[in-house]
């Protein structure tokens, strides 16, 4: 299993260095083999993690460069960081990025050889119009994506389930991720309203690897039981 806390743009460096010490010692204490990957804010980053992979929430897609506000992989390097989440929904949403970029950021960080957790999902209108509508609204979200990249993970995150505390059934789950699993060999995780009285019930579903979890994972104790919750 893949389990990801994402913070958004929550917790400070000192917030999130006594999240990591709780994390990092359950990972230990139990000798939990599934990958651990925790995505702080950039000014949370800390070098070389023991047993648990830190990631970016976003990355731009140069060496480095005149582009006010961004971070690009000479600073990533800095942090041997070499995780990205790409394409996740608030950056299309809320920051507006286009298909293009997203593909573009796939790119240059794929030839970096990162691990890339690449997001997908589609908002409550296009679900309204059920499943045909629904994949071939996310098959736009594979365009310029190569996904037989040896590092990649998917996660399937329906816009409306995150941070509303609503999920998809567990069979509309387990239909969509059967669906991805044709187009990829990639593992797939689930994301959206995750919390610790339900991940377990959806990481043991057909076709799902992992959960991607954002507010429910911001309390150390309650994302180390959703570790604890992994099949
Ligand atoms: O990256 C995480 C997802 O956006 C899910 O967020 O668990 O707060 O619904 P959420």
């Amino acid at each position: 299993m893949i389990l990801c806390a994402n913070f958004k743009a929550n917790k400070t460096r000192q917030e999130t260095r006594a999240y990591m010490a709780v994390v990092e010692s359950f990972v230990s204490a139990n000798d939990i083999t599934d990958t651990i990957i925790v995505f702080p804010p950039f000014t949370a980053l800390e070098h070389d993690p023991r047993n648990v992979l830190i990631g970016v929430q976003n990355g731009y897609p140069v060496k480095n460069g005149a582009f006010t506000g961004e971070i690009a992989l000479e600073q990533l390097e800095e942090f041997g960081i070499k995780t990205i989440l790409i394409g996740h929904s608030e950056r299309r949403h809320i920051l507006g990025e286009t298909q293009e970029q997203i593909a573009a950021k796939f790119r240059f960080f794929a030839e970096q050889g990162f691990l890339i957790v690449y997001c997908v999902g589609e908002p409550l209108e296009i679900r309204e119009q059920g499943h045909e509508a629904l994949m071939a609204y996310i098959e736009k979200q594979f365009e310029g994506i190569d996904l037989t990249y040896s590092d990649l993970v998917l996660a399937y995150e329906p816009v409306w389930a995150i941070g509303t505390g609503l999920t998809p059934s567990n069979s509309d789950i387990e239909l969509l991720h059967g669906a991805l699993r044709m187009k990829t060999t990639a593992p797939l995780l689930y994301g959206g309203s995750v919390k610790v009285d339900n991940a377990g019930e959806i990481m043991a579903l057909e076709n799902v690897d992992g959960v991607l979890v954002g507010s429910a994972a911001l309390s150390a104790n309650d994302f180390c039981d959703m570790i604890a919750q992994a099949v």
